[in-house]
């Protein structure tokens, strides 16, 4: 099986994974995880969003954490913007990318951010407008690609269509998310086989959560595909506040053995992931659902790749 020599991942745990937490988290902690993760070699971190605090109250602090953050050369920062105003305060907040969000499903966008999918694509090209005058890059997630929890079926060509508009709108990636976990590996391949079709294969993302533990099948699909960019969280923290029952994103740690033991390059160092995926478990307070922090290495020679 071809696989790329090297992957980009993008932890997301600060934001999809602590929006989740019913019991507050200090902002004081949020800001610890993020230096960790960037310490650790972590390429890109998904720092927090700039949404509504009616909507979304554990979100809150994303000003007050950019703010505080150390940031190492090369590392990337992003900030998760649902409208004009969240990309306002994300620019003024210091965000290297904006990461909008359009759900396929036209039921789960509106319980999400309250405006329907066309309303969600003409926001997004007005903010991809103002981004490139900005130098600010822009990042689109392409929320229930691969089913929705309320409207089940999601049409791949409806999914493709989305993406293309956003493309030909000035975004620079698109990444495919299974928000609540629904997708397999045969139906992952069959969406990125169309993607790569009009889409460079530099700019196209996958976005899993484990929700039915298909994640990590469904990351080697992607990878057959070509994908060489992952979201995952830290010790699998996450899930959805608008998605019933959702759980977390893939865990950055399995993840990245993984990888790893492929072969394929990350740059991250595991052993310090793991150091901070045990830490973070005792600030949430309850056990986290990634493996690798639980059972250790495989190798030690996989810390490092
Ligand atoms: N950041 C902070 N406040 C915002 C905001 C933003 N990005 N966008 C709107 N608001 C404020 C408005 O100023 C207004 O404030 P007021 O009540 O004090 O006057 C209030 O929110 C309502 O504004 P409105 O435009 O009517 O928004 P809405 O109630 O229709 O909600 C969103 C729309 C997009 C703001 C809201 O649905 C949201 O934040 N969703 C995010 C969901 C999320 O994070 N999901 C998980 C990630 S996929
Ligand atoms: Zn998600």
């Amino acid at each position: 099986m071809d696989v790329p020599p090297r992957v980009t991942v993008c932890d997301v745990g600060p934001r999809d994974g602590l929006q989740n937490e019913s019991t507050p988290i200090a902002t004081a902690d949020k800001v610890r995880l993020v230096n960790e993760l960037l310490a650790a070699g972590v390429p890109e971190v998904e720092v927090s969003s700039f949404v509504s605090p009616k909507w979304v109250p554990q979100m809150a602090d994303a000003e007050e954490i950019f703010a505080a953050i150390e940031r190492p050369a090369g590392a990337r920062l992003i900030g998760l913007v649902p409208n004009e105003h969240g990309y306002a305060r994300a620019r003024a907040a210091g965000v290297d990318r904006v990461e909008l969000v359009i759900m396929a499903s036209e039921t789960f966008q509106k319980k999400n951010v309250n405006m329907t999918v066309e309303q969600g694509l003409r926001a997004c090209a007005a903010i991809a407008r103002q981004a490139a005058s900005d130098g600010i890059e822009v990042g689109l997630a392409l929320g229930t690609s691969w089913g929705c929890p309320y409207e089940g079926h999601i049409d791949p060509a409806r999914v493709i269509d989305l993406a293309n508009a956003a493309i030909d709108s000035g975004v620079h990636t698109v990444s495919f998310a299974d928000t609540t976990g629904m997708a397999d590996p045969l139906h992952v391949d069959a969406l990125l086989r169309l993607a790569r079709r009009t889409i460079p294969l530099d700019r196209i993302a996958c976005h899993f959560h484990n929700t039915r533990n298909a994640g990590f099948a469904n990351v080697l699909a992607a990878l057959g595909q070509g994908v060489a960019r992952f979201d995952s969280s830290l010790a699998g923290l996450g899930g959805c506040p608008f998605a019933p029952r959702a759980t977390g994103n893939i865990g950055t740690e399995d993840l990245v053995h993984m990888l790893h033991g492929m072969g394929i390059h990350t740059g991250i160092d595991l052993a310090q992931l793991l150091e901070t995926s045990a830490w973070m478990e005792s600030v949430v307070g309850h056990v986290l659902p990634a493996q690798v922090s639980k059972a250790g290495l495989a190798f030690p020679e996989l810390a490092r790749s």
